[in-house]
């Protein structure tokens, strides 16, 4: 399955085989485009069976990356047989990105992600497919010979990027960069120090005691006292490491500050403004609300104590 000359079929029949792919992926794309995750949890079967895509997907990775080991040692005419292999290869790792993709769409989809990180993983993951199965094509013979090693190249920096990508979803944005010494992250123009470390090595938070003035929301202990419980019942249980819908964890004053995907979630002072509290309110119909999925929403008074909360600064002492 070389570029190939022992492929006897007329070049008709080898452009029809091209066909059926193209149209699989073309179908792909657009369910994609039409079902895309929207944030909402989709039942358990989906996510458990999705769940497998974390799992999967080191198959087509590696698969991918020996395709053009073998071609290059292929090359020593004694190893001819590594070349021959890496066509069957080269379709097998094509299918089973076609495989994780899916599965990773069903993990999205039903375990109720959303927003940036997870929309570009996936469409890198759809032209990845796309990719795959052209090259693969294009080693059967039925596309421009010289079109393969570009297709190749096109394939391996698509795994670099959709792998990026994952990765962020599930480390958070600067996971790759976050431990760069300091002199590095000054060549590359980037600010001294990730935010995120600084609640990584944060003390341990001081046993709170609701003592005299904890009532006042100025003061530093109402957090602790008030506020955190009230996250941790009816927020955290999808705002927390393993699950961070949304970007966002309120699993610590540090996470919850330092906001979600779609930036800081509580902006002190200005309750007006932050997107918890508008979420909080919002009614349990709308797509929006939270906490999602049925559960049960705060009380009027709770949402009041984290309105005036933010209003009073929204500090954690
Ligand atoms: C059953 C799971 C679940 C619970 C419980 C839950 N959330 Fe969410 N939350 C989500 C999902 C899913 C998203 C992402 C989709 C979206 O933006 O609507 C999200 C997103 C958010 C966002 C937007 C983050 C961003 O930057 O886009 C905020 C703010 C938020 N939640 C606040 C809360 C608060 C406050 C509570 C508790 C009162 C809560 N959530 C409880 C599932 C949940």
């Amino acid at each position: 399955m070389v570029p190939n000359d022992n492929d006897t079929r007329p070049s008709r029949s080898r452009l029809a085989a091209a066909v059926p792919p193209l149209v699989i992926w073309l179908g792909f794309t657009l369910f994609l485009r039409f079902m895309p995750p929207d944030g909402r949890e989709h039942g358990n079967l989906g996510q458990f069976i999705g769940r497998f895509h974390l799992l999967l997907l080191h198959l087509p990775l590696v698969l991918i990356a020996l395709v053009p080991a073998f071609d290059l040692m292929g090359r020593r005419p004694h190893w001819a047989y590594f070349r021959q292999a890496a066509g069957p290869v080269l379709s097998f790792a094509a299918f089973l990105t076609f495989v994780t993709a899916l599965d990773g769409w069903l993990l999205a989809w039903s375990g109720g992600y959303r927003g940036h990180d997870v929309t570009n993983h996936m469409w890198a993951g759809a032209m990845l497919t796309g990719v795959c199965a052209a090259a693969s094509i294009a080693r059967c013979g039925a596309l421009p010979k010289r079109s393969y090693p570009v297709l190749i190249a096109a394939a391996l920096g698509l795994v670099a990027w959709t792998g990026h990508t994952g990765g962020s979803i599930a480390h958070g944005d600067d996971f790759l960069t976050e431990k760069l010494p300091p002199r590095m992250r000054s060549w590359l123009g980037m600010p001294a120090q990730p935010p995120k470390t600084a609640s990584t090595t944060a003390p341990a938070p001081k046993a709170v005691h609701a003592g005299p003035g904890s009532a006042d929301p100025g003061n530093p202990a109402f957090y602790a006292v008030h506020v955190a419980p009230l996250l941790a019942r009816s927020c955290v249980s999808c705002h927390k490491p393993e699950k961070h819908k949304g970007g966002l964890l309120m699993d610590t004053y540090e996470h919850l500050m330092h906001g979600g995907e779609d930036g800081p979630v509580v902006l002190p002072g200005n309750a007006k403004s932050s997107e918890m509290l508008r979420r909080v309110r919002l009614p349990a119909s709308d797509d929006d609300s939270m906490p999602s999925d049925g559960d049960k929403p705060l009380a009027p008074e709770e949402i009041q104590m984290i309105e005036r909360w933010i209003t009073a600064g929204a500090k954690s002492g």
